[in-house]
């Protein structure tokens, strides 16, 4: 419940429309009450008496009442939903830029299925909720007090009938609340679970095409769709009894009315209209009481959904930013002084003790065996990962000590999975520096070696990328992601393992390109093969997180071990680089 209040400020900036939905509510309410009565009057008085001036002027007013009532039931609608559909949108945007804002280890915490439910399902549910809530919490409870104290005042020969029927209808209705609450939740869970399945056939259809794992994949969908029919067939049926149940209850009522009412009718102390105007008043608790018992419900249903949206928002990204900036350009020196990382605290770290120096300008290559540790040291340096211990400094400063959107436009990152949008060429390599102009962009590509493929490709520049750039191969992939790092002309290139995919003439001249056009960038290439780093500056050899050794080919030919065994395992027989 702390989780549905923390979200009230969402209400704040729409507390007018919140006001004014459930008084035009009241209004509706309160000329709903009133029309039995009218009728009544018509019957008793003005039927019963013969007197049709009388029942044409009552019926004037019983249209009148029902326009209002329209009018009152229409603005709450409307003011409901303006409240509820404007909350629900700050919600989203609010959520979106949350996730935006996420550190990599918040990132690890959630799955992408769940964010995304968070974002739509979720939000929904809330809004929703919120829409009935504005709509009802009035209404149910309204026309509930409001019918009984009626009938107190003007039925009261018959009020007995109602002593006995609300108090079994309110323990039904609030038995079953508390059970769909429950029965609700586990629904919620079986649609997060199709969810979670569905997002991952679609990411890994490939894959499961490649394995012909369909059935096996479909196999597995079924199991949890069927988890979900049975919740929610199950839940339907629960709940479906409440409807009949309080029918049957209130049908008893209206014949007591009756039976009770046709001997005081018969001895005079009661009107007929009185007792037709009390079975409207029965129905009315009634349907107070289930308005009331909606909401409620849709509320036990919502709260889940809200303190996932709150676990989310509020998740504080543990990368913060100075508030005293170092004012000066980014040269490009890199030093990690005795840096340790682990992704999780409570793990071994996965860095440990890592010191080396980078001066402007350098080529840095970084080898090593699957999960030594070669990507976790780059992450660290545009701040991706919070280093545990040590200090990493750039130009002789703490990385903490640079504005982080600064720090990040110094460094151009291509991360170890090529990532694009859904959008032209042009727009993702100009993602690096949107300023760029096309002699840049075309030297971009040029450097990454993807103009050949680009000019080739209908309308170029232009030619339009699809979600996951399934219509690129891995290596065009790989060479746009490289475009986009090279066109900030940054001051420290990262490319990590960017030409696994990349064939070997073309690396070559990806290499030649780079230190010829970016001389002044501090350069860190990390790769699994000798050939991607044998002529950088200093080559470090990382094993099990650890720097094992670092220097130039030659020197680390002569005293690395593992060096030595990494070069003897890419040997190609006649003794030169397998390149
Ligand atoms: N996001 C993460 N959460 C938890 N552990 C991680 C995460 N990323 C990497 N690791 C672990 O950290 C260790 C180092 O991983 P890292 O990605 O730095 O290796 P690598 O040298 O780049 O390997 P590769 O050559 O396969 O890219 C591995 O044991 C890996 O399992
Ligand atoms: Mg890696």
């Amino acid at each position: 419940m702390q989780a549905v209040l923390s979200l009230k400020k969402y209400i704040k900036p729409y507390m007018a429309f919140a006001i004014i939905a459930p008084l035009m509510m009241v209004l509706e309410v309160a000329m709903d009450l009133v029309q039995p009565t009218i009728m009544q009057h018509i019957i008793d008085n003005g039927i019963a008496e013969d007197d049709s001036s009388y029942v044409i002027k009552m019926f004037g007013v019983m249209i009148l009442c029902a326009v209002m009532g329209l009018i009152g039931g229409i603005g709450c609608s409307i003011y409901a939903s303006k409240t509820a559909i404007n909350f629900s949108a700050d919600i989203r945007q609010d959520l979106y830029e949350t996730i935006t804002y996420f550190s990599n280890r918040n990132k690890d915490h959630f799955t992408l299925g769940k964010l995304i439910t968070n974002m739509t399902s979720d939000v929904e549910m809330l809004q929703r909720a919120l829409t009935m809530l504005l709509k009802m919490f009035i209404r149910g409870p309204f026309t509930f007090i409001g019918a009984i104290v009626i009938v107190f005042l003007t039925a009261r020969e018959l009020f007995p009938v109602l002593l006995v029927v609300v108090p079994i209808l309110a323990v039904a209705i609030f038995f079953f609340t508390r059970l769909s609450g429950k029965l609700f939740l586990k629904v919620q869970e079986a649609v997060d679970g199709v969810n979670t399945r569905v997002q991952e056939n679609l990411a890994g259809i490939r894959v499961i095409k490649a394995y012909n794992r369909k059935r096996h994949q479909i196999d597995q969908f079924t199991t949890v769709n069927e988890t979900l029919m049975k919740r929610n067939i199950h839940a339907d049926q629960i709940i479906g009894i409440l409807m009949p149940l309080t029918a049957f209850v209130v049908n008893m009522g209206i014949i007591g009315a009756l039976w009770m009412g046709a001997f005081k009718v018969e001895n005079s102390t009661i009107e007929v209209g009185v007792i037709l105007a009390f079975i409207n008043y029965l129905m009315m608790v009634m349907g107070g009481l289930m308005g009331s018992s909606t909401v409620l419900m849709l509320i036990a249903r919502a709260v889940p959904s809200a303190n996932r949206i709150v676990a989310v928002l509020e998740q504080k990204s543990e990368i913060t930013n100075t508030e005293n900036p170092v004012a000066a350009p980014i040269k490009g020196e890199v030093e990690f002084d005795h840096v340790s990382f682990a992704y999780n605290k409570n793990n071994e770290p996965v860095l440990k003790n890592i010191s080396f120096k980078a001066n402007p300008g350098e080529t840095i290559g970084v080898i090593g065996m699957t999960g030594s540790g070669k990507s976790s040291i780059v992450n660290l340096i545009p701040r991706m990962y919070e280093a545990d211990q040590g200090v990493i400094k750039i130009d002789g400063r703490p990385i903490h000590d640079y504005d982080l959107q600064v720090l990040r436009e110094a460094i151009g990152f291509t991360p170890q999975k090529a990532t694009l949008f859904s959008r032209t060429i042009e727009e993702n390599v100009k993602y690096g520096n949107e300023d760029a102009a096309l002699e840049e962009l075309i030297e971009a590509l040029e450097s990454s070696c993807a103009l050949e493929f680009v000019e080739k490709l209908e309308n170029r520049e232009q030619y339009r990328v699809t979600q996951g750039a399934t219509n690129l191969s891995g290596g065009q992939k790989q060479r746009l992601a490289m475009a986009r790092a090279l066109i900030r002309k940054p001051a420290i290139l990262i490319l990590d393992d960017t030409t696994s995919a990349v064939d070997s003439i073309s690396e070559k001249r990806i290499q030649k390109a780079i230190e010829e056009n970016y001389k002044e960038s501090t350069k860190f290439i990390v790769s699994s093969k000798i050939s991607s780093i044998r002529h950088a500056d200093k080559i470090l050899v990382m094993d099990d997180g650890v720097i094992v050794g670092q220097g130039t080919h030659e020197e680390l030919l002569e005293t690395n071990k593992i060096y030595q065994e990494i070069v003897s395992t890419q040997l190609v027989r006649g003794g030169t680089l397998n390149a």
